[in-house]
This record gives structure tokens, C-alpha cells and sequence, in this order.
């Protein structure tokens, strides 16, 4: 079933988005070589409780920590730990809050030090992939529109989306539906509708498609050990352009 938020759920949505987007921020300020993922995960989760929110991630379906940090050839889903971040490393942060009821997800690539030209670009490409979907999220349009937006962009470029992954509808639950692939046909499928809110987050490899999930459960890879990238933002459908609700001000999301 696919939720509609009233403008009083919107409100709290922003409240939650608003949260989540100071949480990526802050850990994207971190990213630095030197630091460790843990400390990334530690002031984080520190900063959510600290607003009177609560880490989306933590505990969720067993996730041990309040952030996802996914290094190089790691997609997504990346659990912090003692690994230090290197000069040379591109980082990306996934972060969900949840207060008065509902959630906030957004994540964002981060440079530390100096980054290939190669892979900076890759970074580029997924966060304006983002923003090519998102010019087709609006009201009437269907969600395979902004899919499609997103993996002809990528493709255009040379780089590869993920599938296995795919972005979703956030309200009270941090995956509602509907599924939001980063790839498909454009002018089928569920019909964008105001008051609908979709995460939407491509996840893209510089070399091939293909992943793989490590023996922790959850850090997934690319099988070429190739890099990749993540851009999210939560959005809301409305009559007119669709409102970003997790904004961070002056956004490269990128390191930039
Ligand atoms: N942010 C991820 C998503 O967009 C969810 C993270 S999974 C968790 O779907 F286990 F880390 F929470
Ligand atoms: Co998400």
C-alpha cells in the first residue's frame, strides 16, 4: 500500500528530513584521512539523540550502527568500524532519523584528499543522476519516468546502475512502498500522486553492474572491485515541483 502524508505528516517529514540532512552533513564534514568509521558512526548517532530523534538504521533488521559508511568498491551498506579512511578514498554516508512518527534517508559520496579525476567523476554523475530523476517527479508522471531519467543518465556516461538495490517510499516505515529502481521503462507502472514521499537513490559503478554481499551480511560490493557511488534525498510529490526533504544547504553532496 502506498501512503499519502497529510500536510501535518509532511510537517513531521520535514522535521525528520531536516535532522537526517544535518546528520549526512556532519559526517561528510568528517570525512577526512585518518578518521575512522567508527568515530563517522559515533557522532552521528550522538547528533540524532541529541535533537530528540532516534537513528533509523540502528537495530534495523539486526544493522549494528546508526550510518552506513561504503569505501571504494563498497556500494552500500558498509558498517563502521576500526577501518580508517584513507587519502585517495571516496566515502559514502547513509543516514536515516525518525522523529513524530516518520523518517528521513539521504546519503551522499564524499572526497577525502585528493580523488582521481576518474572517480571524482563518477561522484558527479551519480548526484546529477539523482537530479535527473528528479525532474520527472512530479505529479501524473510514473515512477519508472524518474528511473529511466536516472539510468539513462548513467549510461550515457559510461557507468553502470545498480539493480539488486532500489529506492523506496519512507513515511512511518523507512521502506514503504513503491520499489523505486534506478533503471526501467519509462510511461508504465504506479502513477506519481501528491503527498507520496520516495526515497530516490541511485547507486552506480564505474565498471560493471554487478555486486556482491560480503560475509558480514551486509556490506555490499562491486564483483569487479571497481568503485561506486550513492546519492539520496527524500522527496515529496506535489502538485508543482517536488520538494526535496532532506536539503543540505549549498549541496555538493559530494566532497566538492
Ligand atoms: N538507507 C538504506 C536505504 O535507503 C537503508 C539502510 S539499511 C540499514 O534503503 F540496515 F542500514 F538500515
Ligand atoms: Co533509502
Amino acid at each position: 500500500m502506498i501512503t499519502l502524508k497529510t500536510g501535518r505528516d509532511v510537517d513531521a517529514m520535514r522535521r525528520a528530513g531536516k535532522i537526517t540532512a544535518a546528520a549526512r552533513a556532519l559526517a561528510g564534514e568528517m570525512v577526512k584521512p585518518g578518521v575512522s568509521t567508527k568515530a563517522i558512526d559515533r557522532a552521528v548517532h550522538d547528533f540524532i539523540v541529541s535533537q530528540g530523534a532516534r537513528p533509523s538504521f540502528l537495530h534495523y533488521q539486526g544493522y549494528p550502527a546508526s550510518v552506513c559508511i561504503s569505501i571504494n568498491d563498497q556500494v552500500i551498506h558498509g558498517i563502521p568500524g576500526a577501518r580508517r579512511i584513507k587519502e585517495g578514498d571516496i566515502v559514502s554516508i547513509d543516514v536515516g532519523a525518525y522523529i513524530d512518527g516518520f523518517h528521513g534517508d539521504c546519503a551522499g559520496t564524499y572526497f577525502a584528499g585528493q580523488v582521481p579525476e576518474e572517480v571524482r567523476r563518477l561522484v558527479q554523475v551519480t548526484r546529477q543522476s539523482f537530479f535527473e530523476g528528479l525532474k520527472m517527479a512530479r505529479a501524473g508522471n510514473r515512477v519508472p519516468d524518474i528511473s529511466h531519467a536516472i539510468q539513462a543518465y548513467v549510461e550515457e556516461h559510461g557507468y553502470s546502475v545498480v539493480r539488486e538495490y532500489v529506492g523506496h517510499g519512507v513515511g512511518a516505515e523507512m521502506h514503504e512502498e513503491p520499489e523505486v529502481p534506478n533503471y526501467g521503462t519509462p510511461g508504465h507502472g504506479v502513477r506519481l500522486i501528491p503527498g507520496m514521499t520516495i526515497a530516490v537513490e541511485p547507486m552506480v559503478n564505474l565498471g560493471g553492474a554487478a555486486i556482491r554481499v560480503l560475509q558480514d551480511g551486509w556490506t555490499v560490493v562491486t564483483e569487479d572491485g571497481k568503485p561506486s557511488a550513492h546519492y539520496e534525498n527524500t522527496i515529496l510529490i506535489t502538485r508543482g515541483d517536488p520538494e526535496i526533504l532532506t536539503p543540505i544547504q549549498g549541496d555538493g553532496g559530494d566532497g566538492m
